[in-house]
């Protein structure tokens, strides 16, 4: 069975003892916290078939479950594009993208790599950083918008992995903050389910939807995967403090893939034959559509907010954050909201300069980086935060180990 030796911090007592406990539901809704324990309040399925009175089965859904992140692992595909590369195809410059995004490098899938496999490659480091094998997975919750499969993906990478005892595998889409989303449908499952240990893997290529002529856009993404382990653990050693999640669809119009029109109303109305009306059976999706400047005055308006609104479910403050990971998505971005925020610079993640925007994957590509790297450490509070097309944003309150 699993465990994650060497990276949790049995002797530090959990942040919630540490700073000012409060009593309260928290709209998670699925905790509360009496000054003493967290009770987690279960929503999912009873653990075990046998009949349970009404009484045994009130009582079984209060369960004292709390999770934790207990691996990280991350994949890249080996074609580097460079600001000087794009410069060749769109009217840019190195100077114009570093100083306006941060960025100078992005990886690229080739035609022939799979997102699937590099995404199976990220899971497999998650696995073997917390040491658990795949038969012992129950969840893979696979976040990307860029699926090789309209069904989703996530079946193929459970299989790949060799999770033999069939563990349910799906699909989320939410863009930029599939990953944040992902994580905290993980928390959710292990709190309330009777789940044990989920993979949750962030993983795009929206190269395949770029419009390589647009240098608006072009110049932003890149693609990559990442993966984390949550594991169950005593709910006084749960890591994930509070979460803040939203959307806005009515902010879609500023950055879209939209699936491709379709001529068949048109031709209904010339020829009125069912032929006409039936669609072509092979509807593709455009290249992505931004309103860059309404995104970025999007993300700084409401990331910071967001991270303000979780500490304060947490009972936490700016300075009990350790590290500020955000979406990698423009390092003005990053700058502004960790100067609203009063977050130094130092403690403050950022890898997007030689990534670029990799969507669902850039949250656990720069936390694998920094674990790997050693920066982040067991015990260390995260705050993190993901955003973008939907519109969805959100932010999470965790501790790595
Ligand atoms: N190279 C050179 N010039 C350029 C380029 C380029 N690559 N791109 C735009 N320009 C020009 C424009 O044409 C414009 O010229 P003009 O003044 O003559 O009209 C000028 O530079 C300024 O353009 P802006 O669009 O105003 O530049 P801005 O400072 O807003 O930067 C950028 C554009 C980088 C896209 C920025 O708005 C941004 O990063 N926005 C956030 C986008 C984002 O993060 N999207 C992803 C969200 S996550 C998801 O879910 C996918």
């Amino acid at each position: 069975m699993a465990n994650a030796s060497g990276l949790v911090a049995p002797t530090l007592p959990s942040l919630r003892r540490r700073f000012s406990p409060s009593l309260g539901v928290y709209r998670s809704g699925f905790w509360f916290y009496d000054g003493v324990s967290r009770r987690t309040v279960c929503s999912g399925a009873a653990q075990g078939a046998e009949k349970l009175s009404p009484a045994e089965s009130k009582a079984r859904r209060l369960v004292s479950k709390g999770c934790k992140l207990v691996g990280c692992g991350s994949a890249l595909p080996s074609i580097q594009i460079s600001n000087g590369d794009l410069s060749e195809i769109v009217d840019t410059s190195d100077e114009w993208i570093s100083v306006r995004t941060g960025i100078r490098n992005r990886r690229i899938l080739s035609r022939k790599d799979s997102l699937t496999a590099l995404a199976t490659e990220a899971a497999q480091k998650a696995l073997q950083m917390a040491e658990v094998e795949p038969n012992d997975v129950d969840l893979v919750l696979f976040c990307t918008s860029t699926p090789e499969d309209l069904f989703g993906s996530a079946p193929q990478i459970q299989k790949a992995l060799g999770c033999s005892h069939n563990p349910l595998a799906y699909d989320i889409t939410a863009a930029c903050s599939g990953f944040l989303l992902g994580l905290v449908s993980a928390a959710c499952y292990i709190r309330g389910g009777g789940f044990n240990n989920v993979l949750v893997i962030g993983a795009d290529a929206l190269s395949r939807y770029v419009d390589w002529s647009d240098r608006g856009s072009c110049i932003l993404f890149g693609d990559a995967a990442g993966a984390v382990l949550l594991q169950s653990c005593d709910s006084e050693d749960d890591g994930l403090f509070a979460f803040d999640m939203h959307s806005d669809g009515e902010g879609q119009r500023h950055l879209k893939a939209s699936m491709k029109e379709d001529k068949t109303d048109q031709e209904l109305a010339t020829n009125g034959s069912l032929l006409g009306l039936l669609p072509k059976g092979s509807s593709s999706y455009s290249c992505i559509e931004m309103n860059g400047k309404e995104v970025f005055r999007f993300a700084v308006r409401v990331v910071p907010h967001s991270i303000e609104l979780a500490l304060e479910k947490a009972s936490l403050g700016v300075s009990n954050i350790d590290w500020l990971i955000l979406h990698q998505a423009n390092q003005r971005i990053i700058d502004a909201v960790a100067t609203r925020l009063e977050v130094p610079q130092e403690r403050v993640i950022s890898n997007l300069a030689n990534y670029g925007n990799t969507s669902a994957a850039s949250i656990p590509l720069a936390l694998d980086e920094a674990v790997r790297s050693g920066k982040v450490r067991a015990g260390d509070t995260i705050a993190t935060a993901g955003f973008g097309a939907g519109l969805t944003w959100g932010s999470a309150i965790v501790r790595w180990g």
